[in-house]
């Protein structure tokens, strides 16, 4: 062992799961294929508001290999979700259809063939009133979200105006795994294999729809094709692949459809925003007033806080931002990475840029010209804000010095590059969880803990925090997460699970380490016995004198098995942090520069370059973070350019419910992306002072390439995405 203590964090350590990935032994939620597995399919509503009249189930029932059909019938005895269930109707509880695609009945039988082709015959009627799929206005409901000084007034004696409407469409998340679920029921209780972001939410969701105790209910997640937000809550299909499970006895695997995920696991709603902003000439904002509808269902309070950013992202001195909602016959919607910040930066970070259109100002100029001291939403300090610097960096790296002011210049090849940028900021928290740590007899160390790797990273970032107080190889330390029965941990959402993490296993390690200098001390057997256990350390993996170097000593393997001890435990533990609980204002802030290339021959646009410069405090692993910021941007690029769920106003259906029509970005459509980050640790989030990273590489991104695109086209396209059709119209 050669690595020293404080040697793990901040450097590129390949990720410690990569070989199970690439390998194919890392195991999804659906590739547990159990003795006497069944397979559930569950059929959606063809209609989108209105009753169930009738449904004959006998066709499929007498099918071949089929073992049962579930419906509101003969479906009972389940509770709501709570919290943890963001689609609020119980599963196949009555007759009323809500939103196209909600179930209204599972198909259970021998091989998934046979679950698709009984499906398939079920014969329902309905009957049906026009879905409402669309929304208009500001919405209902309107809520304060955030309020200082005269918005109103001092926006109208302004003597520069900006006044604009913005939209953004419902977006799916559409991570590579689809959401699936496999429940082992036995007598003793559930074993369920879940796609989940929360082994712990999923956990207490189904405890709460099935009425289980928690020591009965196991949820476990070891790998998962990211989430993006679409896997934080419980869906109904998980519910009723147990409903089925615990009912026959015998395990049962339900994996959704593509078309499915459109429809039933949650989606980012649409939001309708107007963004006003009043200036003087010198660009000092006087009043910013955000106000934003966001798309819900129709039994759901979910709104996207489209306002999150807005009242600390700049100084305007007054300042409202308001909140509305629309019931819509549509699926319930959820949290998306970045949700609230990523619509709402679109629109507040477009809204700057034509603000400085107007002045004839720089963009950068007119941010650093209204960069406030503090926070001014709650007059508290910032924790570390370093958004300027961003910019600035930004600027050099992009070479923002080379824009053009005014657009429709064309090169000698006759395409017109447009330049962009914009601001982005994400509230910074930390999850709470508990940590316990082994020091094993074999030299290794063990780390286990309920949260989950989502994708991100957490299982190498885990390992370096272990080994950087441990002073080994992260490749030594195993992580085990995914699995409820672990200490309880964080929810991989929010940006908040690296955060609490950190103090969790740092303290675990700290605490296993005093735990084994005291047996050290103690034990007649041990080489330091009567030796103060203040007077040793553990020093890269080695347990020795404190007064002399570590190589004296002992490594605590060797030390464990003179002890005739097989391991040594530590317990740590964090606590829940979010922005309104803390004396500072704890934010990462970022920027993007975009460079769009507009083919007016083609009527084509591209993006063909993206530079992010992000202040996320401490980077623990540059890799994974910087994985993290490039795919985000791309992302960005969908949101910008081509993402976009369409509601059929007659049926209520998203009929883009494939990746056919549903547009995501290919290798192709992907910007050559240029990652920087500041790198100054936040010491008030932990001990590390790192922050989360996972949303703040998206905000801001469809802002920097709809404003370059303005500067390209000389069109401003407000509602995404910024489709050819928009720009020719
Ligand atoms: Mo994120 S939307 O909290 O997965």
């Amino acid at each position: 062992m050669s690595s020293k203590v404080g040697n793990s964090i901040g450097k590129e350590v390949t990720r410690v799961d990569g070989p199970l990935k690439v390998t194919g032994r890392a195991k999804y939620a659906a590739d547990h294929n159990l003795k006497g597995l069944l397979y559930a399919v569950p059929v959606g509503s063809t209609v989108a508001n209105g009753k169930i009249v009738s449904m004959n189930v006998q066709g499929a029932e007498s099918m071949p290999g089929v073992v049962k059909v579930y419906h509101h019938h003969n479906v009972s005895g389940l509770y709501s979700g709570g919290d943890h269930a963001h689609e609020q109707r119980i599963p196949l509880s009555d007759e009323t259809i809500e939103y196209y695609g909600q179930y209204i009945a599972l198909v259970v039988a021998k091989t998934l063939e046979q679950a698709q082709a009984a499906a398939s015959e079920i014969k329902v009627e309905y009957s049906a009133q026009p879905p409402t799929v669309t929304a208009q206005g500001l919405g209902n409901d309107l809520g304060q979200a955030s309020a200082r000084g005269d918005a109103g007034g001092t926006f109208a004696s302004s003597p520069v105006q900006v006044d604009a409407n913005y939209s953004t469409p419902t977006e799916v998340h559409n991570p590579m795994e689809l959401h699936a679920t496999v429940v082992d029921y036995k007598e003793e209780g559930f074993t369920v294999y879940e796609s989940t972001q929360s082994v712990m939410g999923s956990q207490r969701g189904l405890m709460n729809q099935l009425g289980e105790p928690q020591e009965r209910m196991r949820v476990v997640a070891q790998f998962i094709g990211s989430g993006f937000g679409g896997k934080l809550a419980l869906w109904p299909h998980a519910t009723l692949a147990a409903v089925a499970s615990k009912d026959l006895k015998l395990p049962v695997k339900l994996m959704i459809t593509r078309k499915m995920a459109a429809e039933t696991v949650g989606h980012r709603p649409g939001t309708h925003q107007r963004v006003r902003l009043g200036a003087e000439q010198d660009g000092k904002i006087n009043s910013l007033i955000h106000e934003y509808g966001s798309e819900s269902s129709m039994g759901s309070g979910y709104r996207e806080n489209c306002g999150e950013a807005t009242p600390s992202l700049y100084g305007a001195q007054n300042l409202r931002v308001t909140s509305g909602i629309y019931h819509l016959n549509v699926g319930s919607p959820t949290a998306m990475r970045g949700p609230g910040a990523v619509p709402g930066t679109y629109a507040t970070e477009c809204a700057m840029d034509e603000l400085a259109q107007k002045l004839g100002m720089d963009p950068i100029e007119l941010r650093k010209m209204n960069e406030p001291k503090l926070d001014l939403s709650n007059g508290r300090p910032f924790s570390s804000r370093h958004y300027l610097e961003c910019l600035e960096e930004g600027a050099k790296r992009f070479g923002w010095h080379k824009r053009k002011s005014t657009p429709g210049q064309p090169d000698a090849n006759g395409n017109i590059h447009g330049y962009g940028v914009a601001g982005c900021s994400w509230f910074a928290g930390r999850g709470w969880g508990d940590v316990l740590l082994e020091l094993l007899d074999d030299g290794t160390a063990s780390v286990a803990c309920a949260t989950q790797d989502i994708g991100t990273g957490t299982y190498t970032v885990v390992a370096q925090m272990a080994a950087d107080r441990l002073g080994i190889d992260p490749h030594l330390v195993n992580v085990k997460i995914g699995d409820s029965r672990f200490p309880p941990g964080p929810t991989s959402g929010g940006s908040t699970a690296t955060a609490g993490l950190v103090p969790a296993v740092l303290s675990a390690a700290e605490n296993a380490v005093v735990n084994l200098l005291q047996a050290a001390s103690t034990d007649s057997s041990s080489p330091f016995s009567g030796i103060s256990p203040h007077d040793l350390a553990l020093t890269n993996g080695f347990v020795h004198q404190a007064s002399q170097s570590a190589n004296s000593g002992v490594p605590w393997g060797d030390l464990l098995k003179k002890l005739k001890r097989k391991s040594m435990s530590g317990k740590g533990n964090s606590q829940y942090a979010s922005p309104d609980q803390t004396p500072v204002s704890m934010h990462s802030y970022g920027c993007h520069f975009a460079e769009v290339v507009w083919q007016p021959q083609l009527a084509q646009i591209r993006v063909s370059r993206v530079c992010s410069v992000i202040d996320a405090g401490k980077i623990i692993n540059p890799l994974t973070g910087k994985n993290q910021i490039e795919g985000a941007v791309i992302m960005g690029v969908g949101m910008a350019l081509m993402e976009q769920s369409i509601y059929d106003r007659q049926s209520g259906a998203p009929i883009n419910s494939n990746f056919a029509e549903y547009l995501v970005p290919t290798h192709m459509d992907a910007p050559d992306v240029d990652v920087h980050f500041l790198d100054y640790p936040d010491f008030h989030i932990n001990q590390l002072g790192a922050r989360g990273i996972g949303e703040i590489g998206l905000a801001g991104v469809a802002a920097a390439i709809a404003n370059a695109v303005a500067n390209a086209t000389g069109k401003r396209v407000r509602d995404l995405p910024i489709t050819v059709e928009k720009l020719l119209s």
